[in-house]
């Protein structure tokens, strides 16, 4: 009995914890009835969590590393995710949450957390898995160049055709710099600013979503 009361001060004290060094607020909810019952199968659990201890056990035997994406179904406040995300880093974490109010608690500790840990923005992200990236303008020649860096680094794990549409493009060069083949520049009916289509890996066309924007596009021939 004391030793059960002893463990459960424990667990408490490690949530309140860990929580407090993520930034995040998952061990105070008051283990409420929201959920119960209720989705289309009216079969929902309600919220609760378990001591990071624990968790760190589970998922243990599972190696989660930056080529994943880790989803937590019925994530409550969030918990597993930031901790998954602050242990394991992997490329993304998504939550998947049926009560409201958990979720929009569960979007105020992202918020906390991502306060705590800085994203370290688009030059250090990771860029698993994509196949067709977008960019509008979003920055100078130097982040562009990290950019595309990673890309490779993750086509070079998992080798893929991928195509980069580069809207309002001001530095294309650095596409030419890492040997991405433009396969095609056009500008919308009206608008001044250009669009360059890039490809990558072997990639010798462009992909179908490029090809069922045509008639919206207007062509000028690559440039050399
Ligand atoms: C036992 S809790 C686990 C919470 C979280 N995974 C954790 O370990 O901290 C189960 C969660 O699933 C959610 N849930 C229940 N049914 C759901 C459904 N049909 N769709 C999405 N979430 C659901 C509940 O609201 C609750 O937050």
């Amino acid at each position: 009995m004391i030793a059960q009361r002893l463990k459960k001060i424990c667990y408490a004290w490690e949530g309140w914890a860990v929580d407090a060094y993520l930034g995040i607020k998952t061990e105070d909810y008051r283990c409420g009835q929201p959920s119960l019952g209720r989705g289309i199968f009216s079969d929902s659990a309600c919220y609760v969590s378990k001591p990071y201890l624990l968790l760190s056990a589970i998922l243990s035997p599972v190696k989660i590393g930056p080529v994943d994406t880790f989803y937590d179904i019925g994530s409550g406040l969030g918990r597993v995710l930031f901790f998954v995300a602050w242990r394991q880093k992997p490329s993304a974490c998504v939550g998947i949450e049926l009560d409201n109010e958990l979720y929009k608690a569960s979007i105020e500790n992202a918020r906390r957390f991502a306060k705590r840990f800085p994203d370290r923005g688009a030059a250090q992200a990771r860029y698993a898995n994509g196949t067709v990236y977008f960019a509008f303008n979003p920055f100078g020649e130097r982040t562009f160049s990290a950019v595309l860096e990673r890309i490779e680094e993750d086509l070079a794990r998992h080798p893929r055709p991928v195509t980069f549409i580069y809207f309002n493009a001001k530095y294309p060069e650095v596409f030419r710099r890492h040997g991405w083949e433009l396969t095609r520049t056009t500008r919308v009916t009206g608008s001044p600013l250009q669009t360059m289509y890039f490809a990558k890996s072997g990639c010798p066309k462009p992909s179908p979503a490029l090809k069922s924007s045509r008639p919206a596009l207007r062509e000028t021939s690559p440039q050399a």
